[in-house]
């Protein structure tokens, strides 16, 4: 061992039993395919792990530094990522997240589902956002799963754009993506957390990924338990986040087929309250009927009393047969899920903390990093 190193592990091993070690641990991330282990520099107590003990918090920040210096880029996967090769990069994200928001709310949601969306199918690595590949093949964008109501990708351009300007082939279009979704949760009423960085984009994407492992709105909660668990998330997890419907649109497409002919035996589907029945015909016309509505560009807002703020009126609406999408509706009535809707309809505090810590760990699906992937100069394309 040379000498520095000896030193090193010298002042930490006297640090250590100076000061008791807190929310400074090694975390085993969740899921099959994770590889890498990940170092949380959460000091504030809204990070991960951090309890805002201050000792712990000295502890923390010492243990920073040591693994930094000791391992030089081990911790490839971190809160405050940049905070040397770009320290102003979650800033200038976060300023074209808010200038966007004034101009359209409807931005926020969008850039969460991308945001979703892209994690989901081959992790977090901006697969999503490519145009083409090389390979010339159909990429995930173009599935009908993704649709032609993808929101909010300009906003991850501009905010790249201005990126490369001030710090070029640095940061990394998966992690813009995901400082972007915490800003617009932030924006929509989500108290601040901090989302780790580190993330690198993916060289490749197939539209043909999407088969297995996407959210269906008709899918039982059985199968989209099962999907979640696959990705290292779980029930709670799963319930807990598809709190994001307090925000934003559902296309007619997706739940119209609920009021008409729903099945052999009800014209409507008979766990609709009625007069969502009557404003989901009004708004999304009955398909095969001349003239022949295109009813594929209209939408209603998943919660009908405040389509832009995360509150849990979306949940409370769940139990009053409010809810636009099969799945979410099921998720209030199902034995694995009800009580875990109950429980977060009850408590907006609870919900909105459990929602933050779930998006960091959704945030954390099947990462690239170190060496594999590149960063994206531009988003839309493979270097
Ligand atoms: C649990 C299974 C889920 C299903 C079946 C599902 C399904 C859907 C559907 C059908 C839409 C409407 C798409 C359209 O017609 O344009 C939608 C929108 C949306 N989903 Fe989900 N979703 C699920 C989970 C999630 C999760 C976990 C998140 C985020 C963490 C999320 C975030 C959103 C957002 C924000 C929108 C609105 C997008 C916009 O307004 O542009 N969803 N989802």
């Amino acid at each position: 061992m040379e000498v520095r190193t000896r030193v090193i592990v010298a002042i930490f091993i006297l640090c250590s039993i100076l000061l008791p070690p807190a929310g400074s641990t090694w975390h085993h991330r969740r899921g099959k395919r994770h590889r890498n282990f990940v170092f949380n520099h959460g000091f504030a107590s809204g990070g991960e792990g951090g309890d805002g003990n201050p000792s712990h918090q000295r502890f923390d920040a010492f243990a920073n530094i040591f693994f930094d210096a000791a391992f030089g880029n081990f911790a490839k996967f971190r809160v405050g990522f940049y905070d040397q090769t770009c320290p102003q990069a979650e800033e200038i994200v976060a300023e074209v997240v808010s200038e966007a928001f004034q101009n359209d709310k409807g931005i926020a949601p969008g850039i969460l589902r991308v945001h979703f969306h892209d994690c989901i199918v081959t992790g977090c690595d901006a697969s999503l956002l490519l145009d083409s590949t090389p390979s010339g093949k159909d990429v995930e964008k173009t599935s009908p799963a993704n649709g032609p109501n993808l929101r909010g990708i300009e906003v991850i351009d501009e905010i790249k754009s201005r990126l490369e300007i001030v710090c070029p082939g640095t940061v990394s279009c998966s992690d813009v993506l995901a400082f972007a979704a915490r800003d617009s949760l932030v924006l929509s009423g989500v108290p601040h957390y901090d989302v780790p960085g580190g993330r690198r984009d993916s060289l490749s994407s197939h539209s043909e990924d999407i088969d297995g492992n996407m959210t269906i709105p008709s899918a039982s909660i059985e199968n989209l338990a099962q999907l979640f668990a696959r990705k290292g998330l779980t029930v709670e997890d799963m319930v807990v986040l598809t709190g994001a419907h307090s925000i934003g649109r559902a296309h007619c497409p997706t739940f119209a087929y609920r009021v008409y002919g729903f099945n052999q035996t009800h014209h409507r589907d008979p766990k609709l309250e009625p007069s969502t029945s009557t404003r989901i015909s009004s708004t999304c016309p009955r398909p095969n009927t001349p003239p022949q509505p295109d009813f594929t560009g209209t939408s209603m807002p998943f919660d009908s009393s405040t389509e832009f703020t995360m509150d849990t009126e979306f949940y409370n609406q769940l139990f009053e047969g409010k809810g636009l999408i099969e799945s979410d509706q099921a998720m209030a009535e199902d034995p694995r899920t009800s009580d875990i809707v109950k429980e977060m309809a009850s408590n907006e505090d609870l919900w909105l903390n459990k929602f933050s810590k779930a998006m960091v760990q959704m945030g954390k699906m099947d990462v690239k990093t170190g060496t594999e992937g590149e960063i994206r100069q531009n988003c839309r394309s493979v270097n």
